[in-house]
């Protein structure tokens, strides 16, 4: 093995263009490929700033070319040469640096690799497990490095921004005690205090007030949130926020800022141009139209009651549906009248995921309409049906009778399949929106009791406060949702900042004052000593990148990302501990096995 001793790297490989050639260049990297063609040998060399092919020929340097023979994929090398153009048949248009070529005057083998257990290059077909176990080779790759200098550039790009209009950085505590946001905590014991436990924040929601009460005014943070829930493809065990909060401010200036900061952010990093103002829906009309409270607006097949239109109809089980105060909602999926039986069945099974008992459809051909349901309804009701889903020949009508909240999830997935079926996602459109006016509270129907639809310490509309105690369910918040692309990428809301309100909200989610003052004591007392009128924001930073990246899972655009199940395939995290390390915690485990 060599060291780099007396070689000081001058450049990095992909940025040597013409305008270097005929300069003595010193290139440090990995060995992408290498070929052998008798007298030459051919090195694709790669650092983070791309690559470049090598030749080491043994008239130029029979040493260097010698040493060359030994070279394998993923060796660390220094090489000394002379860039030159290459001949014009050898031009490699694929590559960025493909005009030119460097040949080797002095080669320094630095390290040796093992063969990688997958090839370092963009595009692989590999199990993610695999990628995992080996991350350190799998960031190697270009694709994954470009996601994560996307990353950088977004942050910097959001803390130049930010620092603009006035706000600062400040840090809060990982050690903390929970401030619920609806997920499981991470507990941390304590030694010092045994039988005690630190919570990791799932967000940093209430120091971030605690600093609008002491006058920070314009308060943001890059910071890591920690929430033990079911993870999905946009779900991390943790996962980065840029938080926000303001004072002295509506909902509306807090829209338009960030509005102004997601352009900027779109422009400075991916070069897309956004127009703004953002389109807007309210909650209600969201659940209505897509069925979602993040619906994808790249395509439309809107969601369309039928509740009125079948009314009185032979068929029992929208009858049924009906009487019971359910909904019979509908759409459209225009040109696909000939989906063959079995697919059709296979969509029944689909919605099922979701809830739905059953799916009906009709299918609109030039032959007239054919469907299970049609003998149920008379003619008027069938022109009526056609009539309210504007269908014509060619057209396929999918129809969920059930509760709303049922017919909407399961409906407005069934939307998302068909649209996706369809081919009506356009992957290269970028569709904002913002959800407002949300509902404050949501009938928990396991805990029996309201829970906050955002959070406990948002503010109710000012006309609605007067049913806190009389009637939750019509209280809507003034809270926001961004959406882009049907993914929430950040929420926020108005803040409650009287003692008064938030104690009469902490008894809407069925807190006793005990249970109140020992959780959030330290709140309510702050609001006593000059609280002014506040509110925030927070983006998912990993969800925002993946979507800047196209990538299907924010695990693309974390270094370490954890599995599925939470796992850290690397590392082995989570792991058992010495028995000692329990000792000194006061902690002795029994694993008790989970019933399914
Ligand atoms: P919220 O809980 O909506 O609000 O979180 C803000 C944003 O964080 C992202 N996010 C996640 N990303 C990856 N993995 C997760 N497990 C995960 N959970 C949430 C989403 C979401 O929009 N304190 C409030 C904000 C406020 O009121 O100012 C909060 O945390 O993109
Ligand atoms: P059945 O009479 O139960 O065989 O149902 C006749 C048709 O109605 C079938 O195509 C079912 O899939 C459909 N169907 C049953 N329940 C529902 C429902 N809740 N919503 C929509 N369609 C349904």
């Amino acid at each position: 093995m060599e060291t780099l001793m007396g070689l000081e790297r001058t450049h990095s490989c992909g940025v040597l263009t013409t305008e270097n050639t005929g300069s003595e260049v010193v290139l440090c990297g990995w060995v992408s490929r290498r070929r052998d063609h008798g007298g030459l040998i051919f090195v694709d060399l790669r650092d983070r700033s791309g690559m470049v092919q090598v030749v080491f020929s043994s008239e130029m340097d029979a040493t260097a070319f010698e040493k060359a023979e030994s070279l394998r994929s993923e060796f660390v090398i220094a090489v000394k040469g002379q860039v030159r153009n290459r001949a014009k048949e050898t031009i490699n248009p694929n590559m960025v640096t493909g005009e030119i070529e460097v040949y080797c005057g002095e080669l320094r083998i630095l390290n040796k690799a093992k063969t990688p257990p997958f090839y370092i290059q963009d595009g692989i077909d590999v199990d993610e497990t695999l990628r995992l176990k080996y991350r350190y080779l799998d960031l190697r790759r270009p694709e994954m490095q470009r996601n994560l200098i996307l990353r950088h550039r977004v942050t910097k790009v959001m803390r130049d921004f930010l620092d603009k209009q006035g706000f600062i950085e400040i840090e809060t505590p990982m050690l903390t005690k929970s401030s619920p946001e609806g997920a499981r905590d991470y507990l941390v014991p304590s030694r010092v205090n045994p039988g005690k436990f630190y919570a990791l924040p799932q967000s940093p929601q209430l120091f971030k007030q605690l600093l609008m009460v002491a006058g920070y005014e314009k308060y943001f943070q890059i910071v890591r949130c920690f929430r033990d829930e079911d993870l999905r493809a946009d779900r991390q065990p943790e996962f980065t926020q840029l938080d926000i909060e303001m004072s002295f401010i509506d909902s509306e200036y807090i829209l338009n800022m960030m509005e102004g900061m997601t352009k900027e952010l779109f422009k400075q990093a991916v070069g897309a141009e956004l127009d703004l103002p953002f389109k807007r829906l309210t909650w209600d009309d969201a659940m209505d139209k897509y069925g979602s409270d993040k619906p994808d607006l790249r395509f439309d097949m809107e969601l369309v009651n039928l509740s009125d239109v079948v009314k009185g109809s032979d068929f029992k089980v929208f009858e049924a549906v009906l009487q019971n105060g359910g909904q019979v909602k509908a759409i459209n999926v225009k040109g696909y009248s000939n989906a063959p039986r079995r697919e059709l069945d296979s969509l029944v099974d689909y919605v099922s995921i979701y809830g739905a008992k059953g799916l009906a459809w009709v299918s609109y051909t030039e032959e007239g309409i054919k469907s299970p349901i049609a003998k149920f309804f008379s003619e008027d009701i069938l022109t009526n049906i056609k009539a309210t889903m504007n269908a014509e020949a060619g057209d396929l009508v999918l129809i969920i009778a059930d509760k709303p909240s049922v017919v909407a999830h399961a409906l407005g997935e069934l939307r998302l399949e068909m649209g996706r079926r369809c081919n009506l996602i356009n992957p290269d459109k970028l569709s904002f929106l913002w959800v407002v006016d949300f509902p404050m509270f949501e009938y928990s129907e396991d805990q029996k009791r309201w829970v906050a639809m955002h959070h406990p310490f948002t503010a109710p509309r000012d006309e609605d406060v007067q049913y806190l105690e009389s009637d939750p369910g019509r209280i809507k918040a003034k809270a926001y949702d961004m959406v882009l692309n049907g993914t929430e990428i950040g929420g926020g809301s108005l803040r409650i900042y009287n003692r008064d309100l938030q104690s009469r909200v902490f008894k809407a989610i069925g807190l006793t004052e005990e249970e109140t003052y020992s959780k959030f004591g330290y709140l309510l007392d702050a609001f006593e000593y000059g609280t002014p009128p506040h509110g925030g924001i927070a983006f998912g930073l990993d969800r925002l990148i993946m979507l800047m990246a196209k990538r299907p899972s924010i695990r693309d655009v974390i270094a370490f990302p954890k599995t599925q199940s939470a796992t850290c395939v690397m590392t082995q995290a989570p792991s058992e501990v010495a028995p000692e390390q329990l000792k000194e915690l006061s902690i002795r485990t029994a694993v008790i096995a989970k019933k399914n």
